[in-house]
């Protein structure tokens, strides 16, 4: 009977991890091979947004999900994962480099959203849903760029316009307010610069450790 129950529940997972790369495919462009989606993975297209707007490359890896507004560009570099319940949302531009690590529940957000005027935002809340005022494309915004090779800790937040140098890792639960510079450690709200030169010493069982010396 479990067993039965095992195997039933592997045949829908695969069916629904195969909705899910169809969706992918019809909503995003996809360049090379190795791509991951893992259930709970979404994409959606706003207000005009097209599949060129959403770019994937070689073995990215999508768990969450990943929004484009009025055009807004989200890039996957090769290797780059986001975790599961994590969020992407551009209406400007959203650029993950090559290896990135982003854990889960991590919001990136490349506006905000709201307008900050008061007036400006008690129109906005007053208007109906899906009307082009109630848009997040009105809201502040300013490009986003994650490096190569960087790890965003769980539940983190990255603010519009954040650049974050390649190798750096943001901390866990940190709000990502400033630019981060390469190799060093940002944690807390507003994150902090708390170590600005990663330790470089190699472990020997990942081999490639040994070729960034
Ligand atoms: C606060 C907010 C509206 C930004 O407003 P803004 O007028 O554009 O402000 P700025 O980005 O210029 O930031 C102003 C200051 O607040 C800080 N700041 C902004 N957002 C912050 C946050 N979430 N946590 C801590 N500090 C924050 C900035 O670092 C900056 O500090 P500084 O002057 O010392 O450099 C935006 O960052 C935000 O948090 N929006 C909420 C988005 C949201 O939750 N949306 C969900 C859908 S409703």
């Amino acid at each position: 009977m479990f067993r039965l129950y095992f195997y039933i529940r592997k045949i829908v997972i695969r069916i629904l991890l195969w909705i899910i790369r169809m969706e992918f495919k019809k909503k995003t462009t996809m360049i090379g091979t190795g791509h991951s989606f893992y259930k709970g993975a979404a994409v959606t297209l706003h207000d005009g947004s097209t599949k060129e707007d959403i770019i994937l490359h070689d073995h990215s890896e999508v768990w969450g999900r990943v929004t484009s507004i009025n055009h807004g560009k989200i890039i996957f570099h090769d290797w780059a994962k986001l975790g599961t319940r994590s969020t992407i949302e551009a209406v400007n531009w959203v650029e993950i480099g090559e290896d990135c690590e982003i854990s889960y529940d991590v919001v990136i957000s490349d506006n905000n959203s709201h307008p900050t005027n008061p007036a400006d935002r008690k129109y906005y809340h007053r208007t109906p849903h899906g009307s082009d005022e109630r848009s997040h494309k009105h809201s502040i915004s300013a490009p986003i760029f994650i490096g190569d090779n960087v790890w965003i800790g769980q539940r983190a937040r990255i603010c519009k316009g954040v650049t974050i140098g390649n190798n750096a890792i943001i901390a866990a639960n940190s709000v990502v307010t400033h630019n981060v510079p390469a190799n060093a450690i940002a944690a807390g709200n507003p994150a902090k610069i708390v170590r600005t030169d990663i330790d470089k010493t190699t472990t020997p069982i990942f081999p490639l450790s040994k070729e960034s010396k």
